[in-house]
């Protein structure tokens, strides 16, 4: 989530009968869009603002240092502030959206706030695209933050709701996956629209996120809402007429009558905040938190927002520097799939603590030969160094791409309990647009003031995550959701100190909900990923 993570409030695991319908088809095709345009944000921001005739347009003072690197040297050319609130306005905005969305999703509506996200992102493309001047430039970002916001809400959401237990895992990995093919997409698009002659290549690069913000808007035109939400509105026969619309069969009187236990046990949790506090859920909310701040200390959007400046400041030349972030986002697709395919098979402390030596070692070796080989005052890597880096920033992006990346959203959602999951869901949404706000706006800075050392910076926090890991994260492969408890935590060194059956009137509300619930055994967690 993908910045967004699926955090719907599913019934317990009974397999109910279900066809792949138009609708699930057509919900699958959000699924894409909203992960695209996601990662198309993330990807597009760096190329641009490598581009001159950008620079000079909005940041002539940033062009002007990029000829001539003067005093301030090759690891400051890019120093500005305006520049990087180019690209982080929209994580800021983001995370405010998010607020309001959450609140839009419950009282309005998944499909509205789809409507909502579409709408914010069209405007916020047309003002990018057509920008006279900066406050355009960064109003536009700030209204694709919004679409952010409301859609990485409301889209894994609605899409947890509508389709079919039996592929809904596999649809929260679509969305990760999407967005790493959407930064790619950028990284292509940027590599063709710098060659175009004229200066208006940038404007091509940012109109393009058009594409994926009207097949969106038009998209949650065309679908209906989901069951869940019509009857947590009350809605209960237009949610009954909904489910047999979207199953394509009259047998759906079991999946109804649980849905709307399910909305009234939901709307007994009355604080689901106050609720995530509470001490027993205290090792979900600590890794979830933790997961979050530390994908984003390892530097990796330093590289997805800023891979084609980071090879220019090496002296690789633009056109070279483009082709590199296209490499770069090519390896952090096909590691994703590798994600897909191991995640439950080699299980996720392997992968997090195997990712952690990876990242590690690529990070400590791009610092060395930076030190030792990029004067701060002249542009020349040697031809086998720049391609030592490139390999080096690969193995990165890999190790990140098959364990921090999708694990950061994987864990989240498949360890907090059923009254939990959407306040957990959001305050991982939160802190991770928080912490990629604030690599965002300060990389460039810090890259000036740190160098090459910016990278060894990066690796003492590989370090610190994965001496957490190793203590703290216990292994969830295989774990049903309701025995997470049991198994996993009251096992668990540290964390059963946090499992003593202290009563609290949230604990009572608990077993009362999973009492109903059923909590059926047998249940499939990745049905709930
Ligand atoms: C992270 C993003 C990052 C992306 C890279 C996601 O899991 O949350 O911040 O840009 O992975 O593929």
């Amino acid at each position: 989530m993908p910045a967004g993570g699926f955090s719907s409030v599913p019934p317990a695991g009974v397999e109910f009968e279900a066809k792949i319908t138009p609708i699930v088809i057509v919900s699958c095709v959000m699924a894409a869009t909203g992960g695209l345009i996601f990662g198309y944000d993330i990807g597009v921001s760096g190329g641009v603002t490598a581009m001159p005739d950008f620079q000079k347009k909005f940041f002539p003072v940033v062009y002007h240092r990029t000829i001539n690197p003067g005093t301030e040297g090759n690891y400051c050319k890019y120093d500005n502030q305006g520049l990087q609130l180019f690209t982080s306005s929209l994580y800021l905005a983001g995370l405010t959206a998010t607020f309001f969305a959450s609140y839009t999703t419950r009282a309005l509506g998944r499909r509205l706030t789809m409507l909502i996200g579409g709408l914010f992102f069209i405007v916020g493309v047309v003002l990018n695209g057509a920008a006279q001047n900066l406050a355009m430039l960064i109003i536009g970002r700030i209204l694709l933050g919004c679409g952010v916001g409301f859609a990485n809400q409301a889209v894994p959401l609605f899409l947890s709701e509508i389709a079919p237990t039996r592929i809904r895992g596999g649809l929260n990995i679509l969305f990760q996956l999407n967005v790493t093919i959407g930064i790619l997409f950028a990284n292509l698009v940027n590599y063709g629209t710098a060659k175009i002659k004229g200066g208006w290549g940038w404007r091509l690069s940012l109109g393009l996120a058009g594409i994926p913000a009207l097949l969106l808007t038009s998209g949650a035109l065309l679908v209906v809402d989901s069951p869940t939400s019509l009857i947590e509105r009350g809605r209960l026969e237009q949610g009954k007429a909904v489910l047999r619309k979207i199953r394509g069969t009259d047998n759906i009187e079991p999946e109804f009558l649980e849905l709307v236990e399910a909305s009234r046990l939901a709307k007994q949790v009355k604080h689901p905040f106050r609720d995530l506090l509470q001490r027993r859920n205290r090792p979900q909310l600590v890794i979830a938190v933790a997961l979050q701040i530390f994908q984003q200390c390892t530097g990796i959007n330093a590289i997805m927002f800023y891979a084609p400046v980071l090879f220019d400041t090496l002296g690789f030349g633009n056109d070279a520097a483009l082709y590199s972030a296209v490499i770069t986002g090519a390896v952090n697709v096909l590691s994703t799939v590798v994600s897909i395919y191991s995640v439950d098979k080699v299980g996720r402390r392997v992968l997090l603590l195997e990712a952690g030596v990876q990242m590690f070692f690529s990070q400590v070796i791009i610092a060395i030969i930076l030190g030792l080989k990029v004067k701060d005052h002249s542009d020349d890597l040697h031809k086998g160094f720049a391609i030592l880096v490139v390999v080096m920033v690969c193995t990165f992006v890999s190790a990140f791409a098959w364990s921090w990346g999708p694990l950061g959203w994987l864990i989240p959602s498949e360890t907090f309990p059923l009254e939990t999951r959407s306040a957990g869901q959001s305050v991982t949404v939160c802190v991770n647009l928080l912490f990629t706000f604030i690599i965002a706006q300060a990389f460039l800075s810090m890259l000036c003031h740190f160098k090459f050392g910016i990278f060894l910076f990066f690796s003492g926090w590989v370090v610190v995550m994965s001496i957490f890991t190793l203590f703290l994260i216990p292994e969830t492969k295989n774990v049903p959701i309701e025995e997470m408890a049991e198994r996993v935590w009251k096992q668990h060194w540290f964390w059963r100190r946090f499992m003593d059956d202290e009563y609290d009137e949230t604990a009572a509300a608990k077993g009362d909900f999973a009492e109903k619930n059923g909590h059926a055994k047998g249940y499939d967690p990745t049905s709930q990923l």
